[in-house]
């Protein structure tokens, strides 16, 4: 399965911030967000991925990330001239995609806890799978409905009068369908290619599943000022408590046996005297340890 992180956008709710950085370049306590979502995937077992950036940013993103190789991944990167929608992606990575299945994380989710996405993946055969998330909030999001049996029966975006308080996190999977599917959505009134219209339509065509994410599975997003500081609230408070790292890719691509030790050590080693450096030693040694037991 093929990854594509979407991290284009406008940013306007963060201006100033966003005037020179993206929002997903922002840091998320003690790293630049859009580590959060690669780590996610990676978790996820994806090894290839495209990132989708606006013209201005995209550069800054190959600067952080590269081609992937460092970490065992391969990173290719694709342009989005305006943002017109999330679901325009597929029509951008189309060639990416090529006749694969593919996930698709939005640049500005924060996701920790659980095993929901796991066992998705490892589930997923075709159609589309979508996640749902009990949230305050749910008009600011895409809205789904279940039947008394937890079956989804409808998804609206952004609802004025929303039916549940079910709201679509930024994580998608599909299967190869969803470029043609794109291709023959319309634009909506706001003048974008609205990922709900996917989902809709594999809901209509008795293929899609909500996952719902149980209680103790966190989801933040980071668009706003208050969202962003919460967001790194919530990472510091983790990482303090249970001295792990969130949203640490080198730590997840070793875990998931893309990166071998020696280079896990290698790595460690070209990284400036930090405390990231630090926490990737520690891994190292503790390997070295449970090894040699
Ligand atoms: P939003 O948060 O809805 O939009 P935004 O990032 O442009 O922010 P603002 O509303 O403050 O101007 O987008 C959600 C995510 O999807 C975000 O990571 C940006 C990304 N996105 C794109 O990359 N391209 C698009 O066309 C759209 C609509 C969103």
């Amino acid at each position: 399965m093929k990854g594509i992180i979407l991290a284009g956008g406008a940013g306007s709710r963060l201006f100033p911030l966003t005037l020179v950085a993206s929002k997903q370049l922002q840091p998320v306590y003690d790293k630049p967000m859009v580590y959060y979502p690669l780590t996610t995937l990676i978790e996820s077992g994806i090894r290839e991925f495209c990132l989708i950036s606006t013209p201005h940013d995209l550069p800054r993103f190959r600067q952080l990330l590269g081609d992937g190789s460092q970490w065992g991944l391969s990173i290719e990167y694709r342009e989005q001239a305006k943002p017109e929608g999330i679901a325009q992606a597929f029509l951008i990575a189309e060639s990416f995609i090529g006749k694969d299945s593919v996930t698709l994380i939005l640049g500005d989710n924060v996701f920790y806890g659980g095993d929901g996405f796991n066992r998705a993946f490892a589930e997923f055969t075709e159609g589309a799978t979508i996640f749902g998330y009990h949230v305050n909030d749910p008009e600011r999001y895409g809205v789904v409905e279940f039947d008394g049996e937890g079956r989804a029966i409808s998804i609206e975006e952004k609802p004025k009068a929303p039916k549940s308080n079910y709201a679509v996190p930024g994580l998608y999977i599909y299967d190869n369908e969803v470029v043609a599917i794109t291709k023959a959505l319309k634009p909506s009134a706001r003048g974008e290619l609205e990922i709900t219209a996917v989902n809709v339509e594999y809901l209509h065509r008795g293929e899609l599943r909500v996952c719902r994410l149980n209680r103790g599975f966190a989801w933040l997003d980071a668009g706003t000022s208050s969202s962003l500081h919460e967001a790194s609230a919530y990472v510091q408070t983790i990482e303090k408590r249970q001295g792990i790292k969130i949203g640490c890719p080198e730590e997840a691509a070793f875990r998931n046996g893309f990166l071998s030790l020696g280079q896990l050590e290698a790595l460690t080693g070209k990284i400036p005297k930090c405390e990231y450096r630090d926490y990737l030693a520690e891994l190292v040694a503790e390997t070295k340890r449970l090894k040699a037991q």
